[in-house]
């Protein structure tokens, strides 16, 4: 089993496929990390008994406390600080009850092990079946402290085949009094004594994700965000990694991510020992939790666990647990449709002969999903009015979306829509009629941001509301798809729920998404914030597909998907070929380039289509049927980052299907000096006696050798130019066993 108990060394052992994590409760009931170690090292950490029971953190052998607290620990970084009305226990003569008590020494109590029958969605929904799980087991430590009634409920459930490991807390008051939570985490994470090295994303709006390496030097390093959504400067998931211990292909990573979208941060610490760890939960600036007698608070969950294979293996464990647990299950299709989307082609101008015109074009290349962008309800002709309106423009469409609904799957798409759901103009019904529903603070200026406000889901009247207003249109119109926006970040959080409108906001969003799932089983959501500022695994839990940036120039768009392919799954990542001439930065790329950069995610067309010469239309047609061609594999496969683009001018990505009989081969040069060849790259992961047919998009076969020689040689490396200048050059091939 994944999880066993020893009543001699009372600890806990931990084990996934590559991995091994060891917790003990020592004499005293104190919880401590023993230590995680890859399996491949052939030891487990087993017990700290033969080192000094130090109460000091910062002593060699002093307490890794699994969830340290503000009491236990004094000069470090806690996950929970939690203050007390008044004193329990003995006063000292005169002494007067009347200073709050912020001490929580926490001690175990009891432990249960639970196991999960629910098989990975892998074999429900892969059409190639990985290894299947079939039991979960979850660890659940009860801890108290030494004089409050106040419990705290550790979770772990284990992955074993996925080397994932999931945490969350539980935080219980049991006393007579309120418990103020001043600090509150979902896990702490210790990694083994040494120095390290963080990779993780960072960036802003229309250049998300951008891969970023640097020291875990001593003291605390922080990523954080406070706001209502991840965020664009930083994404919560971090690959760690002793510093020159580890390249793309080997070495120990140690990776986690938060499943959650809001107020976040990770603290990374690295104490005089050299003792590191990280804790990650909710972002400590603005936080209160008061905790009522009797109330009880469960921390959305910490993904973590360590891949012995390089950067690259903790992204595709990372890939394979997200796409086989936390992506919801799939609606209509096993495979992510390929998408039209109208922003880039009309922005606000959008009618119903206009729309109808672009889904005909769209039929007609292959598209199969239609999204109608911005524009289509209440006063919306611009992004000064109407948002909050969630009612069909009579104006631009007099009979309801009705006509173009029905055309749309006349010509076999499916129709999708965008909504803000979050957001108000103050030209709008909504805010003339409830111009109390706003994130303010009473007396005090109301910043707008793209002329909108923040509606105050700490009200559940306004959570409500919302729910009906998107639960409606889709009930009116066959809508299998919405496009959810958030278009700013906060400012002035007042709110009816005080501090907590930073967690009642994210589970407001988090609400009506599950109430939409579950009334209409075959709506689709795809998460967008200005672009990629709403991606984690919380939002993942609820939407199929995510919009990485508002950039849709090809070569802008190699580095974030590089960064983003650290941490999620590339099904989905959508990605949208868009004018030759590109609108956010003005450069001319190729067709071809276009497609390929696109072609690495879930495919989405966002050109102005209707105006294609027969020769484009013809050869959008051909691309995207070579994408439907390879798509099962790049959104189902594993991948290999043969190149990073952060290490030269290069990008190449191999995805590999689960039975290595299939993969993608995706090249590109972003920047091409006079003189320099175009690099070959090994491929990886291919049966080595196994003749491959390695094809382009006109299906024409290039070379036919075994498995092995493409693992030592690679493919010819003449990948061709980019039509406009010499400067940009990328490729995709198929590979097959014959
Ligand atoms: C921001 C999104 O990222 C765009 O794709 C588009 O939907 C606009 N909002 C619409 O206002």
């Amino acid at each position: 089993m994944s999880i066993a108990f020893s009543a001699e060394t009372s600890s806990f052992t931990l084990r996934v496929r590559s991995s091994v994590y060891v917790i003990e409760a020592r004499a005293d009931g104190r919880l401590v990390h023993v230590g995680s170690a890859p399996a491949s090292g052939g030891w487990t950490p087993t017990s700290l008994s033969q080192y000094p029971d130090a109460d000091y953190i910062w002593e060699p052998g002093g307490p890794r406390y699994e969830l340290p607290t503000f009491g236990d620990v004094a000069h470090s970084d806690v996950a929970l600080k939690a203050s007390f009305p008044g004193a329990t226990g003995d006063l000292a003569p005169g002494e007067a009850n009347h200073v709050p008590v912020r001490d929580l020494r926490l001690r175990y109590v009891s432990h249960e092990i639970r196991t999960d029958a629910a098989p990975a969605l892998s074999a429900k929904h892969q059409q190639l079946p990985r290894e299947s799980s079939t039991q979960r087991q979850t660890l659940v430590i009860h801890l108290r402290d030494i004089g409050y009634d106040f419990h705290v409920r550790l979770f772990y459930r284990v992955t074993p085949e996925y080397d994932v490991i999931e945490r969350w807390t539980e935080i219980e008051n049991r006393t007579n009094g309120e418990v103020k939570i001043e600090s509150l985490a979902f896990g702490a994470v210790h990694f083994p004594i040494g120095d390290y090295d963080l990779t993780h994303a960072a960036g802003s709006w229309a250049r998300e994700f951008i891969p970023t390496t640097r020291p875990i030097a001593q003291g605390v390093t922080m990523l954080a965000q406070q706001g209502l959504n991840t965020g664009h400067s930083v994404n919560p998931f971090y690959l760690v990694h002793e510093r020159g211990q580890a390249t793309e292909h080997a070495g120990n990573v140690y990776f986690g991510a938060l499943a959650y979208s809001g107020n976040w941060s990770l603290r990374f610490e690295q104490l005089p020992t050299r003792a590191t760890h990280v804790i990650g939960g909710y972002e400590q600036t603005d936080f209160e939790l008061i905790l009522a007698p009797g109330a009880t608070h469960t921390t959305p969950a910490f993904v973590h666990g360590v891949a012995d294979d390089g950067l690259g293996g903790a992204s595709r464990r990372l890939h394979a647990f997200a796409r086989d647990y936390i992506l919801p299950g799939f609606t209509d299709d096993q495979l992510r449709p390929v998408l039209y989307n109208s922003w880039e082609a009309t922005y606000f101008d959008v009618s119903a002969d206009g729309q109808i015109k672009l889904a005909r074009a769209a039929a007609e290349i292959g598209v199969e999903l239609f999204c109608m962008d911005d524009g289509w309800f209440g006063a919306r002709r611009n992004d000064r009015a109407g948002l909050g309106d969630w009612v069909v423009s009579p104006d631009q469409f007099p009979q309801g979306l009705k006509p173009l609904i029905d055309e749309v799957l006349r010509l076999g798409m499916r129709f999708g829509l965008w909504v803000e759901p979050e957001m108000v103009n103050p030209d709008s019904d909504l805010y003339r009629a409830h111009p109390d529903w706003i994130l303010h603070f009473p007396g005090r200026p109301r910043t707008e941001r793209r002329n909108q406000m923040i509606l105050d889901f700490g009200r559940a009247d306004v959570v409500d509301f919302i729910y009906r207003a998107l639960d409606t249109l889709v009930r009116e119109n066959d809508i299998t798809f919405f496009k959810w926006d958030m278009n700013r970040y906060s400012t002035e959080p007042g709110s009816s729920a005080g501090v907590g409108i930073w967690r009642k906001h994210v589970e407001g969003v988090y609400d009506i998404m599950d109430r939409l799932r579950t009334a209409h089983p075959r709506l689709d959501i795809q998460s967008c914030s200005g672009g990629g500022g709403r991606i984690d695994l919380g939002i993942l839990q609820r939407c199929d597909q995510a919009w990485t940036s508002d950039n849709t120039d090809a070569i802008d768009r190699v580095w974030i998907e590089d960064g983003y392919s650290l941490a999620y799954p590339l099904r989905a990542m959508e990605c949208w070929v868009t004018h030759e001439h590109n609108h956010q930065t003005n450069r001319r790329l190729s067709l071809d380039l276009r497609f390929d950069v696109a072609m690495r995610g879930t495919l989405g067309i966002g050109t102005n289509i209707d105006r294609l010469t027969d020769d484009e239309k013809a050869s959008y047609s051909r691309k995207i049927s070579f994408y439907k061609r390879i798509r099962s594999v790049v959104q189902n496969g594993d991948l290999h980052r043969l190149a990073n683009v952060r290490d030269g001018n290069v990008s190449v990505w191999q995805v590999v299907s689960a039975d290595r009989r299939q993969c993608v081969y995706s090249a590109v040069v972003v920047d091409q000096r006079q003189g320099q060849h175009t690099p070959m790259y090994r491929l990886r992961s291919l049966l080595p006696d196994t003749v491959y047919r390695v094809t382009d998009e006109h299906n024409k076969e290039l070379l036919r050798v075994p498995g092995g020689q493409l693992m030592s040689l690679g493919v010819p490396g003449d990948a061709r130019s980019a039509g406009l200048g010499r400067s940009m050059r990328s490729r995709t091939l198929w590979i097959e066993a014959v």
